[in-house]
């Protein structure tokens, strides 16, 4: 099996088997959306550099993994400009953002109409191990190398070996909840 699990879109439509023998029955999505608002959760610029391209994109789908050794996932829609770079490329940087950033925030949601390489033109940029852009005014930088992608519905889970880490200025984060961009 490849380690890039693709399966296309329209398999993902209405009832979606998963491990057990039936059906599952989901929550409507706009229900799941009116409930995900009301969980509050870190606000990061995800960033990619290599031979696919350069892009990054804003996302909240960020987790720990495992410590040892270091891992996190990041959740991504196959839609997304982003996606096949992101998959090409098999390195990426979760920048977290801090509470002044969202200006930054918009600009990798597309929320401003600037796409792909052109919204590095704000922030200062650095690299680490992988090459993939590193916010310097982030909170934390996560430098990832990509070990797998699971298709998992509308959405590519990246599982990424963490190979360089970079503490930035200390102070609050930006947080989104209930909607709008909150600092803690
Ligand atoms: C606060 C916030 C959090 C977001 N989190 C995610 C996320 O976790 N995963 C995702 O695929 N898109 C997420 N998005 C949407 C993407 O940032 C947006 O679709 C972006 O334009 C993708 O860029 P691209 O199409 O150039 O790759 C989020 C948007 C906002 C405003």
């Amino acid at each position: 099996m490849s380690w890039i699990d693709q399966r296309p879109d329209d398999a993902m439509d209405g009832a979606f088997m998963a491990v057990a023998p039936e059906p599952l029955v989901c929550v409507e999505p706009p229900a799941f959306r009116e409930a995900m608002a009301r969980l509050g959760a870190a606000v990061h610029v995800v960033t990619t550099a290599g031979p696919a391209g350069k892009t990054g994109f804003t996302a909240t789908a960020v987790c720990s993994v495992s410590d040892q050794p270091a891992m996190l996932l990041v959740c991504l829609n196959r839609r997304a400009n982003s996606a096949p770079l992101l998959a090409q490329n098999s390195v990426f940087c979760v920048n977290t953002l801090g509470a002044g950033e969202s200006n930054l925030a918009d600009i990798f949601a597309g929320r401003s109409g600037v796409h792909l390489e052109e919204r590095f033109a704000i922030g200062e940029w650095i690299t680490l191990k992988t090459g993939s852009p590193v916010l310097a005014s982030a909170v934390v930088a996560f430098d990832c190398r990509t070990i797998e992608i699971k298709a998992v519905a509308s959405h590519n889970v990246i599982f990424g070996a963490v190979e360089a880490v970079r503490l930035g200025p200390s102070g609050p984060a930006l947080v989104y909840h209930d909607r709008a961009y909150k600092p803690v």
